[in-house]
């Protein structure tokens, strides 16, 4: 049947690479979908004063899965709550190196599973005094078991021996160390190997030699973070796709903003929102038009044309026509 898909683009170069996306899918001959556009963002707000329309969540909370570009300065008041909509507990965002992308570290392959419900992103903050304000942090047993069950299938689906936990519970030893021990329970009783990392170690470990690391497991502002850093090991942030899977959905977006520097000018790299699209079609059983939907990008990552922030100097419709035009060569 047809798979249904929410397509939100929001603001900024959204508006750019999320059409191109779209179009990879619908030349993916093999399978079939139906498209239903929503709006959220800045511009939403200003037209309907909410950024997160009722409508555009319950599509999210409804679709088979939703496809997503990213918000301005409404960011966090529309992406927390779209993850929500569909229930997501972990958001996976893989790392990797492309052969033809200039890299700081071109032997970077790693993935991040982040812990995606709470930290310090659900924790409120408050202003105290004209001098103080505070966060809580909010760090739960419950979601740090469902972070690592799902990290256990992960690696065990695909041979992976083993994770490497990174968390800071030397030092918040309450909540960091409620999150390691959670994890590290969950792995022995799945006769899963992890390896503990502090997250600030890890910063400088994954910049010196990114390859001992396959699967990242971490609590959500850590991987937001590092994997932003990880962005920069392997040729910048218009390469990053990202899911964030719940249990009977899921919302997949590009790691970057809206990028108002280069917004409006069809420059901007679709490869992160392709790639997505990619990860939209593996989580919905698709296993081949996901492989090909990758070994496309990459056939254009490495043979252009590239996009100015790679280097070259190609719109984003070259790059989408070359990535259709592999995909119909196979
Ligand atoms: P950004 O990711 O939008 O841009 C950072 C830098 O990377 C810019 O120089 C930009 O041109 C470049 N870049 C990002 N994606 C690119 C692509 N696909 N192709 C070429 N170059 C690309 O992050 P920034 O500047 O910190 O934030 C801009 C806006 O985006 C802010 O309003 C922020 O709130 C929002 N934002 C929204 C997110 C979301 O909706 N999930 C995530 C991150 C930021
Ligand atoms: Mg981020």
């Amino acid at each position: 049947g047809e798979h249904e898909i929410v397509v939100i683009e929001g603001d900024g170069i959204g508006q750019e690479v999320i059409p191109a996306a779209v179009a990879v899918l619908q030349a993916v001959d093999e399978v079939g979908f139906s498209f239903t556009e929503k709006q959220a963002g800045d511009d939403t707000r200003d037209q309907t004063g909410a950024a997160l329309p009722e409508t555009t969540y319950e599509a999210a909370a409804d679709a088979d899965a939703t496809l997503f570009g990213a918000a301005g300065e409404t960011a966090a008041d529309v992406i927390l709550p779209l993850r929500e909509a569909v229930g997501s507990f972990v958001n996976i965002r893989p790392a990797r190196a492309y052969p033809g992308v200039d890299a700081l570290q071109p032997e970077t392959d790693l993935v991040f599973l982040r812990e995606n419900t709470e930290g310090v992103y659900s924790g409120h903050e408050d202003r105290l005094s004209e001098d103080l304000s505070t966060l809580t942090r909010v760090i739960t047993t419950s979601a740090s078991e469902q972070l690592a069950e799902y990290a256990c299938s992960y690696v065990t689906e695909r041979s992976i021996d083993g994770f490497h936990t990174v968390h800071k519970a030397n030092v918040m030893q309450e909540t960091d160390g409620r999150f390691r021990d959670a994890v590290s329970r969950v792995a022995a009783s799945n006769d899963v190997a992890t390896n503990e990392v502090l997250m600030d170690a890890f910063a400088t470990r994954v910049c010196l030699n990114p390859t001992q690391f396959d699967v990242v497991v971490c609590p959500n502002l850590a991987g937001d973070v590092l994997s932003d850093l990880a962005a920069g090991l392997v040729g910048g942030l218009g390469l990053l796709p990202s899911a964030n899977i719940g249990q009977t959905n899921a919302l997949f977006e590009p790691v970057h903003g809206t990028a108002p520097d280069i917004a409006g000018d069809g420059i901007a790299n679709p490869s992160a929102s392709i790639l997505s699209a990619g990860m939209l079609l593996e989580y919905l059983g698709e296993t081949d038009a996901a492989t090909n939907v990758q070994m496309a990008v990459e056939s254009v990552l490495n043979s252009g044309p590239r996009t100015p922030d790679l280097g070259g100097n190609a719109s984003t419709e070259a790059v989408v026509n070359a990535v259709i035009e592999q995909l119909s060569s196979h």
